[in-house]
């Protein structure tokens, strides 16, 4: 096994080197990808973001974007240093191994962008980037944030979400933090079942696996310290956002790839549950509409309108990447097989976003559009953007005792699902 530890760590900048715009602090050097294959593919890549562009806020100037180099805030940061050049963004981020500086590569020239190579998880780091920046606003993404990783990991996503999240508050009390955004999951809420209502940001929370348990205990901390300390926090609770840029471990880029490939994409059970999927520029958009409309004190969901199982978005993958239609039995079997369940699968999950449309948000793409999108960029940039990753394409990834992600051998996929999403 001991070959197949990859040394998945991303070189990245020094650790608590910034790096603005163009210029780099002497002392510090940043290598500007993690990509092993080929530096420049960023070069190539279309410069993606959402479309929403507010009045600029009178007491926003100095914002900290935390997982800057990961998916959903790559988005984020790329949306709000073009869109606002009267912020500056500071990208903070650990550089883990779902990361990659190719998502914020095009930034680099522009004066108001810069990066902080960091861990939340050392309150020195953190209070030093939020004082050398003087930061006044804070969007909260780092996190472990893959569910299948939390089943055999699950003291690194406590350590991360949730104490990770605790130095966060912490020092943003010290500085005097004036809007602190945590991005939470719509998971916190748990299952909801097919004949029950879109659950509102007032639901009890019941999570279900130790992601989304990390996730909601950071939400009480993030309370605790509105209650406690006045510090000014907004929490957002999402539905599944996909789109380019998203690290191949998630069902939609990793069954892109394995399709491009020419691999059969393998389903956790039955392939029935399902889940709301919201185009990563739809999601830009909530969170640019949340940080300059959102009230302090306010949980916001953000939700699609997008629902559908794990086993007909295999087949729309399957329609778009290995033409003919999947809808032919020869097709399905070729191309989509089975493995067992995750220990537990909530079969879905529904949040109710009026409250976040109240402010003047909407979704705009669609799931037919996005994903189409999405299979475009991933042919293009899937295997170069984040270098070698084979590893991260079986069904069940694990965690070595290195903390390194390491492939999984033991499930080839069958043609059938297992009796009941359990091995025989
Ligand atoms: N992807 C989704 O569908 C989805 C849905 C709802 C909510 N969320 C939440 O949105 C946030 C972002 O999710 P994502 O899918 O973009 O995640 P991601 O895994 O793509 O990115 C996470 C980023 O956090 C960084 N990071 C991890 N640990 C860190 C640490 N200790 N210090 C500094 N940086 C660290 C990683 O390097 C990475 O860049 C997470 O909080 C997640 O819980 C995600």
């Amino acid at each position: 096994m001991s070959r197949l530890l990859r040394r998945l760590r991303p070189f990245g900048a020094t650790p608590g080197a910034t790096v603005q715009g163009s210029r780099r602090t002497e002392g510090y050097h940043t290598k500007t990808s993690t990509t092993t294959t080929d530096d420049d593919v960023w070069k190539h890549a279309p410069t993606l973001k959402g479309s929403t562009c507010f009045e600029p806020r009178p007491d926003v100037k100095n914002i900290m974007i935390t997982g800057g180099a990961g998916f959903i805030a790559c988005w984020v940061v790329r949306h709000l240093t073009l869109t606002y050049p009267s912020y500056n963004i500071i990208s903070f981020d650990k550089l883990d191994y779902c990361s990659t500086l190719n998502n914020t590569n095009v930034l680099s020239s522009h004066p108001n962008f810069s990066f902080y190579q960091g861990d939340i998880t050392t309150p020195s780091s953190v209070l030093d980037c939020m004082e050398r920046h003087n930061v006044d606003t804070v969007l909260h993404f780092a996190a472990q944030s893959h569910v299948d990783l939390s089943f055999g990991n699950s003291y690194g996503f406590t350590q991360t979400n949730v104490y990770g999240t605790h130095v966060l508050l912490e020092s943003a009390k010290k500085v005097g933090i004036k809007r602190f955004v945590h991005i939470s999951t719509d998971e916190v809420y748990g299952e909801v079942k097919e004949d029950e209502d879109d659950l509102l940001e007032s639901s009890i929370l019941q999570p279900t696996n130790p992601y989304a348990a990390s996730k909601a205990a950071a939400e009480m901390l993030v309370h605790s310290y509105q209650k406690s300390f006045k510090l000014p926090g907004i929490i957002v609770r999402s539905n599944n956002v996909y789109g380019p840029h998203q690290y191949p471990e998630k069902i939609i880029p990793k069954f892109s790839c394995l399709l491009r490939r020419a691999q059969p994409v393998v389903l956790h059970g039955d392939g029935s549950p399902t889940r709301r999927y919201l185009y990563a520029s739809d999601a830009a958009d909530a969170f640019d509409t949340i940080l300059h409309r959102g009230i302090l004190g306010q949980i916001y969901n953000v939700g699609s309108s997008d629902e559908i199982s794990n086993l007909d978005l295999c087949h729309k993958l399957v329609d778009l990447i290995r033409p003919p239609a999947s809808s032919s039995t020869g097709a399905s079997r070729r191309w989509i097989k089975y493995t067992h369940d995750r220990p537990f699968n909530d079969r879905r999950y529904a949040v109710d976003a009026s409250k976040l449309r109240r402010l003047g948000w909407s979704q705009k793409v669609g799931l037919e559009e996005g994903l189409r999108r999405t299979v475009d960029w991933y042919s293009k940039f899937g295997e170069s953007w984040w270098g070698n990753i084979t590893h991260v394409l079986t069904p069940f990834p694990g965690v070595s005792e290195l903390g390194e992600v390491v492939p999984d051998f033991e499930h080839d996929g069958r043609d059938e699902p297992w009796e009941n999403g359990k091995r025989g």
